[in-house]
C-alpha cells in the first residue's frame, strides 16, 4: 500500500481503534497487551476514565488561548511540579526534544547572562538520546541520525559514561553543562549507577557547570519515583520531562531553579502552543493520580514484582 506520509517508519501493519487499561484492541477485536505504551508514554494506561473526563470537560471550555494570557491551569500545574521537585520555574512545551532545547538554551543563557557567552558546550554522554531536532540530534551525537543534514549543530562533546578521565579532559572554559539521561532509555535501557550521578554533581559544583538530567523517558512515575534521580539523592540544576507527563496528550515540561533559569527574561523563549489549557488539564489529571498516597509505592512494588 502506498502511503502519504512521510516514510520515515517502517510501520507494523496493525491498526488500534481503541485502548482499554493496559490493553489494545484492533478494528477485529484482536487484544494486544501493551507493552510498549506508545514508547515510555501512556503511563496510566488507555483511556484512563480520570484522564477522559479532564480533557472532555476541558474540551467544552477552551481549548487554546495563546501565552500572552493567564493560563490558570498552567500556573497551577507549574505550581504543583514545583512542589513536587528541586524546581522553582516550569517552561510547558509539546515534547521531549522541545524541553530538551529548553534546557540548552536556560543553560546557555545562564552563563551568557554571567557574562560568559563564551560557555556554552555541553557535554552528553555516548548512547544519549535527546530527540530530532537539530540541536538535540547534536547532543545525542549519533552519526547515523546526523548524516545529510547539514553540520552539526556546534557545542556538544560528547565522552563515555563512567570514564572520568575523558570527562575531565573535555570540561573546558567553554563548558556550560553536563547533560544525562538517568538511565539511557534509546541507547539500551543503560542504568546510571546513582554513585556515577552524585560525582557529575559533585563535578558539576566544583566547575560552576549546570547539571541537566533528560528525565522524558525516565519521568513521572516510570521507576517507582516522581523522577528516576530522586534514587540517587542529588538534584538537578535543568530538568526536560515529556512523554508519560500527559499520559498520551502531546506535552512536554523544563524545570529549573530560580538560578539556573536567571537568564531567561521575557522574550527569550516561547512558543504557541506549549502549555495550552488542553494540554494542562491533562497534565493536572496525571499529576491527580501519579501523586495520590501509594501510587508510587505501587508502581516501585510492581517493578520489583516484574
Ligand atoms: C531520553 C529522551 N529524550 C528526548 C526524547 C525526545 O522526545 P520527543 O520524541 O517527544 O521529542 C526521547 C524520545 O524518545 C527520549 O527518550
Amino acid at each position: 500500500m502506498t502511503s502519504a506520509l512521510l516514510p520515515t517508519y517502517v510501520r507494523a501493519p496493525l491498526a488500534f481503534e481503541r485502548g482499554e487499561g493496559a490493553w489494545l484492541v484492533t478494528e477485529g477485536g484482536e487484544r494486544y497487551l501493551d507493552f510498549g505504551a506508545g514508547i515510555a508514554v501512556n503511563g496510566l494506561g488507555h483511556a484512563h476514565p480520570h484522564l477522559v473526563g479532564a480533557l472532555t470537560e476541558q474540551a467544552g471550555k477552551i481549548w487554546h488561548t495563546s501565552n500572552l494570557f493567564q493560563i490558570p491551569g498552567g500556573e497551577r500545574l507549574g505550581q504543583r511540579l514545583v512542589d513536587a521537585t528541586f524546581a522553582d520555574v516550569v517552561f510547558f512545551c509539546n515534547s521531549g526534544a522541545e524541553a530538551n532545547e529548553a534546557a540548552i538554551k536556560i543553560a546557555r543563557k545562564y552563563h551568557a547572562a554571567d557574562g560568559h557567552p563564551e560557555r556554552y558546550r555541553i557535554v552528553t554522554f555516548a548512547g544519549a538520546f535527546h530527540g530530532r531536532t537539530l540541536a538535540t540530534l547534536a547532543a545525542g551525537g549519533q552519526q547515523k541520525y546526523i548524516e545529510g543534514f547539514g553540520p552539526k549543530v556546534e557545542g556538544f562533546d560528547q565522552v563515555p559514561a563512567g570514564d572520568w578521565a575523558a570527562l575531565e579532559a573535555v570540561i573546558g572554559p567553554e563548558t556550560a553543562a553536563l547533560m544525562i539521561e538517568p538511565i539511557q532509555g534509546e541507547g539500551g535501557v543503560r542504568v546510571i549507577p546513582h554513585a556515577d550521578l552524585r560525582r557529575l554533581r559533585e563535578i558539576c559544583d566544583a566547575k560552576g557547570l549546570l547539571l541537566i538530567m533528560d528525565e522524558v523517558q525516565t519521568g513521572v512515575g516510570r521507576t517507582g519515583r516522581l523522577f528516576a534521580h530522586e534514587w540517587a539523592r542529588i538534584t538537578p540544576d535543568i530538568m526536560s520531562a515529556a512523554k508519560g507527563i500527559g499520559g498520551g496528550f502531546p506535552l512536554g515540561a523544563c524545570l529549573a531553579t530560580r538560578e539556573a533559569a536567571r537568564g531567561m527574561t521575557a522574550g527569550t523563549h516561547g512558543t504557541t502552543f506549549g502549555g495550552n489549557p488542553l494540554a494542562m488539564a491533562v497534565g493536572n489529571a496525571v499529576l491527580d493520580v501519579v501523586l495520590e498516597e501509594g501510587f508510587l509505592d505501587r508502581v516501585a512494588r510492581s517493578g520489583l514484582l516484574l
